[in-house]
């Protein structure tokens, strides 16, 4: 099969489209033949290699979690999904497989999801990773309820822009920061409150709006650019950290400050075991239209370089794919 490749970890030149082996799936695995595979930040940190910690790095090497495609094969005791079906996934890179960046990716069954009728490869791969967080992070780990004030720092990225959506859905209503360029866009996605970062005073910002301190906080960000993020909540409220490898701040010190003034604090880094459900959840709401997609902007899996710089600027609105395939 064709992929893009890395031999050796460093910048975006890194990147080689090369011919290697297809990966056969193993038992309870199916292969997915690659239409798109989403970009993530995790993407260019991995291509840097700050994983290492979490994985060897074996060369040659390929990056992407996220995919979208079909089915090309099922490995042994797999009946579903088949042959053919359309699925998305955000495949078993996260366990230290091969990535989604390649004509051909595997993926265990209980983390493959269908895509529905209504939704393109592009819009399924712009999916696994970023709305599997959001989600995790608000709901199944931060516990958000209808009625609470929450804000998600960082609104307008990839994470971000599912986060508002999901916490709107459930009744939250629902704060945002973002930079001058996406204050219109988060309006249109339902915010209420939208803080441009850059002309306002986020803590003065959100004493106005939640004068007895916020229910609950994302940082879709990082550390560094929230550093009182704490005194933003109000005792007996939840404070939740998207983890992201470069700017997490000192942990074990940030929880017990939040300890001390008895705020729930969470880091949420997502898990992918037996994720399928959760994405047939979010795929279901999308096409109801009771959450929008995100804009999604479409490249081809050759311009890779380019896309990774674009990320690593660290302001993408919306999500980012990349076609491998006209499938
Ligand atoms: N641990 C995990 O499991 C996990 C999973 C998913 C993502 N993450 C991490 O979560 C972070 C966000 O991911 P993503 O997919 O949303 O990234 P993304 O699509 O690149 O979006 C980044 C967003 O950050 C915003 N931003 C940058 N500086 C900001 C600031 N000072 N204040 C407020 N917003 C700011 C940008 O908005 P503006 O352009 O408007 O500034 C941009 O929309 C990344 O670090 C990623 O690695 C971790």
């Amino acid at each position: 099969m064709f992929a893009m490749i890395i031999e050796e970890t460093g910048g975006p030149e890194v990147f080689q489209y090369a011919e290697i082996d297809t990966p056969q799936p193993g038992p309870g695995q199916v292969l997915i033949q690659v239409a798109c595979a989403g970009v993530n930040p995790a993407d260019w940190k991995n291509r840097q290699g700050h994983l290492a910690p979490f994985r060897p790095y074996v060369f040659p090497y390929i990056i992407g979690f996220d995919a979208a495609g079909v089915v090309a094969a099922v490995g042994e005791g797999v009946t579903d999904p088949r042959v053919g079906d359309r699925v998305f996934s955000p495949t078993n890179h996260g366990q230290g497989g091969q990535g989604s960046y390649a004509q051909y990716t595997l993926a265990d069954t209980d983390r493959v999801a269908r895509i529905p009728d209504g939704l393109d490869f592009a819009q399924a791969a712009a999916l696994p990773v970023a709305a599997l967080t959001a989600w995790q992070g608000l709901f199944d780990r931060g516990g958000l309820r209808g009625g609470q004030r929450a804000l998600i720092h960082g609104g307008s990225g990839g994470l971000g822009s599912f986060a508002v959506q999901f916490a709107r859905w459930a009744g939250a209503r629902v704060a945002a920061t973002c930079s001058t360029p996406n204050v219109a866009y988060l309006r249109e996605l339902g915010v209420e409150r939208v803080i441009d970062y850059r002309s306002e005073d986020i803590a003065a910002a959100v004493s106005e709006w939640a004068p007895r301190g916020l229910d609950f906080l994302m940082d879709a960000v990082g550390a560094s650019t929230l550093p009182a993020g704490l005194d933003l909540v109000r005792a007996g409220g939840t404070f939740v950290s998207i983890p992201t490898l470069v700017d997490d701040g000192d942990i074990p010190a940030a929880a017990a400050a939040a300890a001390e003034k008895r705020v729930n604090r969470i880091f949420s880094t997502m898990d992918d075991t037996d994720c399928a459900a959760t994405l047939e959840t979010i795929a279901g709401l999308l096409v109801r239209g009771e959450i929008t997609l995100p804009p999604v902007r479409e490249f081809d899996l050759r311009d890779v370089a380019e896309v990774h710089r674009g990320l690593e600027r660290g302001h993408n609105r919306g999500k980012m794919v990349l076609r491998v395939a006209d499938l």
